[in-house]
């Protein structure tokens, strides 16, 4: 069945500038934001509350299928995560949930448990979903299809100025190899490895602003109706 507005699938590594790509898109578009790396990092969380170890599959996937994971808006659009009820958006945001939820996304039961939530927040379409497996897993049939890429040097450098932006410190090497290994780590994995859709449109915004990569967006957007 067709829908009546598009499914956006935005795809990409770490620190590529998917979320903030995404978040113009759709306030832009006057569509939902699904920010589905932060469905991965609820879990992560979640496991460290209950005192269950991140190397244990078998109670991370059970706890991934037991949480009710949901979003809010914030005015701009942003999504929220909410974890049991509870506004858990900043605690997500730390270097070590970003390492614990590569590690729990590479689970296949927790992948499995988070389809289902995915899937119901984009299936009438209107919606922009930002993620590393949307195009190929979670939505095949999205009708636009954007693969985000940048040197890992330059990611790291954004980054950096990110948080020093918001008055936070930033060792810049640091950043790199963690993102470096985070690369590593979600492109090797056996289930749903970060990769293109063979049918998405592979951008490559090392030398683009924010402003040109949207443009870029919004042309598929376009082509599609
Ligand atoms: O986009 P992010 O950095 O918030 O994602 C956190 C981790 O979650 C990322 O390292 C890999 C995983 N992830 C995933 O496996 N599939 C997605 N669609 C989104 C995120």
């Amino acid at each position: 069945m067709s829908r009546a507005r598009p499914v956006i699938a935005i795809d990409g590594p770490a620190g590529v500038g998917k979320s903030t790509t995404a978040r113009v898109l759709a306030q832009r578009l006057d569509y939902i934001l699904v920010d589905t790396g932060a469905l991965y990092r609820g879990v992560a969380l979640a496991a460290r509350d209950r005192g269950i170890s991140w190397d244990d599959e078998g109670a991370t996937v059970q706890l991934s299928g037991e949480l009710q994971l949901r979003f809010e808006s914030e005015a701009d659009g942003t999504p929220r995560l909410w974890i049991d009820g509870v506004d858990r958006a900043d605690e997500i945001r730390t270097p070590e949930i970003s390492a614990a939820a590569s590690q729990v996304s590479a689970y296949p039961g927790v992948r499995r448990a988070l389809l289902g939530i995915q899937r119901s927040l984009g299936r009438d379409g209107g919606v922009v979903l930002e993620g590393r497996d949307i195009g190929t897993i979670v939505f095949p049939d999205a009708e636009v299809k954007l693969f985000l890429t940048a040197s890992a040097e330059e990611r790291a450098r954004r980054r950096a100025q990110d948080l020093q932006d918001r008055g936070m410190t930033a060792d810049q090497d640091q950043i790199l190899a963690q993102i470096r290994a985070r690369d590593k780590a979600d492109s090797t994995r056996p289930i749903a490895p970060l990769r293109p859709a063979e049918d998405a449109v592979i951008l490559d915004s090392t030398s683009l602003d924010l402003e040109a990569v949207v443009q870029h967006a919004l042309e598929l957007v376009r082509a599609c109706n």
